[in-house]
């Protein structure tokens, strides 16, 4: 039997299935919950919709919002880092490595920086002209602008490789890694090659290709609210829209230059009205 949460009142939305919003009812066998809770989380089921009220079943995939974070923040806060959450669990990055972060200037890309600061590694991010001010003051050691430079084309070397945007591939990369050195990549590859490429380096002792397969939400959920909480996760934020303008909203996200995360709020206003 699936416990029936009720109804969750959100405020704020990421385009997808991302929440932040008020408990406003329960079912009578909840007690992990109650009315007036603030929450966050998300379903991760490709539900393409918004709403102003949606019914839940706690089943992990909701936590309470921190003190510290607002709806803002807390819906911001949830499926970019969930996938570089599944970057970080995959890699073992040790202090003093040198690893890259390619389109950290995304949504996961800009959660990832966040939280690969914390295992006080060497960090080269990629990211256009405009969010190099932005890139740098999230702790990036050193940035390339992809407008003007080509990491690959230049004489780093690297622990980890992490693309974040899918934008390059292990063969362009490969030369950059030290001997044991890891390549892992948000996308499948231009011919679908990463998984495959994943299993056949696992066989050998050299260079990898590591697949990031989700973690469940239930294990990224408490690890991303303990960064809120803590302050050293803080979701970066581009714009927000009032749900009238959805579809201003996603035609802006599929311009593929979002930095962050775009946010739709319920009954807000448009960011650039304020
Ligand atoms: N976000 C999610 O919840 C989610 C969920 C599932 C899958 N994905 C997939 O994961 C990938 C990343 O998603 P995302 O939301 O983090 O970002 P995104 O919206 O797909 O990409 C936007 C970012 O990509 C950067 N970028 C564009 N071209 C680049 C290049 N050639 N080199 C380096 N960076 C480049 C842009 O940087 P500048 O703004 O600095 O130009 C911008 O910050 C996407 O393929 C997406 O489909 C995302």
């Amino acid at each position: 039997m699936r416990f029936v949460l009720g109804l969750l009142k959100p405020r704020l939305q990421v385009l997808g299935t991302d929440l932040a919003g008020e408990v406003v009812a329960t079912g009578s066998n909840i007690s992990s919950f109650s009315v007036s809770d603030r929450v966050f989380g998300f379903t991760d089921t490709g539900l393409a919709s918004q709403a102003e009220y949606v019914a839940l079943s706690p089943t992990g995939n909701l936590a309470t919002i921190p003190d510290n974070i607002d709806y803002q923040h807390a819906a911001a806060s949830l499926e970019g880092a969930h996938y570089a959450y599944a970057f970080i669990r995959r890699a073992s990055i040790k202090p003093g490595q040198s690893i890259l972060i390619n389109g950290a200037s995304g949504a996961i890309g800009s959660a990832l920086l966040q939280f690969a600061r914390q295992y006080g590694a060497h960090i080269t991010a990629t990211c256009s002209t405009k969010n190099i001010a932005l890139i740098k003051s999230l702790a990036a050691d050193k940035v390339y602008d992809y407008t003007r430079q080509d990491f690959t084309r230049h004489n780093d070397c690297y622990d980890f490789i992490f693309d974040t945007v899918g934008k390059s591939s292990f063969g362009k990369c490969r030369p950059l890694l030290k001997s044991k050195g890891v390549y892992t990549s948000s996308e499948l590859g231009k011919f679908a090659q990463n998984p495959i490429l994943a299993a056949f380096t696992a066989l050998g002792k050299g260079k990898k290709v590591i697949f990031p397969v989700p973690y469940s939400i239930r294990e990224s959920l408490p690890f991303i609210k303990k960064h809120l909480q803590e302050g050293t996760f803080k979701p970066v934020i581009d714009r927000e829209y009032p749900l009238a303008a959805i579809a201003e909203a996603y035609a802006y996200v599929l311009t593929g230059q979002k930095t962050g995360n775009v946010v739709v709020s319920i009954q807000g206003k448009h960011s650039s009205d304020t």
